[in-house]
């Protein structure tokens, strides 16, 4: 499985962005986050042709709770992406790097009235609403500032997503968002009518991440198109944008079956016009906000072995050898928290068959497996491994557990390896210890 730009060069090293990985972890060390900012863009750019294609005016809003720093701000920015930002700590990172304001998009089920004001003063694109306290309060900032401030109205489609449980948002017991059914999300609507502070400029869903099942895409758009139509009847407001959040599933392993770019684009734009004809109501602009779908696959981790073990355990599933490395759970927690697969490849004998089972331990002290089956050549201590598609919710759910530094981050291009995030020292670690 090789992805973006990976492929095996003329040493048998695997190589990312025309760098030779082996060479990266020498220069820069290990645990290495690596980006391959070519398939990153190429992704971008893949996304908005096949939108456009398709209908056109719709906006690709890039998620950036997948993955954010200054580097990859400005990579989004320059390839005509608006962002989604979860935090004021995302926020403030988009504006240090410069992203355009009105591009910005902030979410989040509880954003504290700092960043709120934040947003506010910052003049962002729009703040997507989450709940009625969060309305109230928005209204008493916009007045104070004395600004009328561009909002979403994020809905609650109730649709289940098939998908882990802890990333699934869009069903009916989910905290996100307002929902239609105990009529909170009409009366939402027509507060934000009602308060000369605020600007609805549509709605908005997000049904869960890692989703393979176009169906439930289908089902969301269905559900935001009969809302905004029942808002149509009953308020008189006609709302010129839908946002259907993201979700699109990334490849972790071969076996993933993945619905392409074209195939999502396709469900979401026919299921809005269906919708639209079904309730005649006039096709609104529409907007996606993926996320891991755009730079899980572009980003690999580099480990390096430290031993090599033989457990005398008797799991019929678990392979016996262990491979302990020198990350884990403090820069991936995705095993743990969703017990999430991956695909692991030798880096200095990448061509060499991957038939050896080993089980891949992380350093901490907990069971921390990073992959349960992974298959590898003979594969010994000192021997670097990537695991591949680690691009979102990886560093960026990283932790300091056991006091661990967090790894650097380069991005590759080309030939050429640019350093966009540098490794923690043990005096980050201590930083803020009074
Ligand atoms: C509101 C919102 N939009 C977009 C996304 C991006 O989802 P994904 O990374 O699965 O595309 C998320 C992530 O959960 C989200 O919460």
């Amino acid at each position: 499985m090789w992805l973006g730009t990976q492929c095996v060069n003329a040493q048998g090293h695997l190589e990312i962005g025309s760098c030779d990985a082996v060479a990266l972890a020498e220069q820069f060390g290990t645990p290495l986050y690596v980006l391959d900012e070519e398939a990153l863009r190429a992704r971008c750019r893949e996304y908005r042709a096949t939108f456009a294609a398709l209908k056109q005016d719709v906006t690709i809003i890039y998620a950036g709770k997948a993955a954010l720093n200054r580097a990859i701000c400005q990579i989004i920015a320059e390839e005509g992406l608006e962002l989604d930002v979860a935090s004021g700590g995302e926020l403030y990172t988009a504006l240090q790097a410069g992203f355009p304001r009105e591009r910005i998009h902030l979410h989040g089920v509880y954003k504290t009235d700092d960043e709120l004001r934040m947003a506010l003063e910052a003049g962002i694109g729009a703040i997507v609403l989450d709940n009625f306290e969060e309305i109230a309060r928005l209204r008493a900032l916009a007045h104070a500032h004395n600004r009328t401030v561009p909002v979403l109205i994020r809905i609650a489609p109730e649709v289940e997503a098939d998908t882990h449980p802890l990333i699934r948002t869009g069903q009916r017991d989910s905290k996100f968002g307002f929902h239609w059914l105990n009529g909170d999300a009409l009366l939402a609507t027509e507060q934000v009518l009602n308060a000369p502070e605020l600007h609805l400029k549509g709605f908005h869903c997000h049904i869960g991440s890692q989703i393979s099942d176009l169906s439930a895409f289908q089902a969301a758009a269905h559900a935001m198109v009969a809302f905004a139509a029942a808002v149509r009847q009953q308020l008189g407001y006609t709302a010129p944008l839908l946002n259907l959040g993201g979700g699109l599933a990334a490849r972790y392993t071969p076996d993933d079956q993945l619905p392409s770019i074209q195939a999502y684009a396709e469900t979401l734009v026919q299921a809005l016009r269906t919708a639209c004809q079904q309730h005649n109501f006039p096709e609104p602009a529409l907007a996606v906000e993926p996320g891991r779908s755009l730079i899980a696959e572009a980003g690999i981790t580099l480990y390096r072995v430290g031993a090599v073990k033989r457990v005398p355990h008797d799991h019929p599933h678990l392979p016996r050898e262990y491979l302990i490395v020198d990350g884990g759970i403090s820069d991936n927690p995705r095993p743990q928290l969703y017990s999430a697969r991956y695909t692991a490849r030798h880096v200095s004998r990448a061509s060499a068959p991957h038939d050896r089972p080993y089980r891949i331990m992380g350093k901490h002290c907990e069971t921390d497996p990073i992959i349960d089956c992974a298959l590898l050549p003979e594969t010994r201590a000192g021997d670097l491994i990537a695991i591949l598609t680690t691009g979102a919710y990886a560093y960026s759910m990283s932790s300091n557990y056991n006091r661990y530094p967090r790894p650097a981050m380069v991005a590759v291009r080309a030939g050429t390896a640019r350093l966009i995030v540098v490794r923690e020292t043990y005096e980050d670690v201590i930083r803020h210890d009074q």
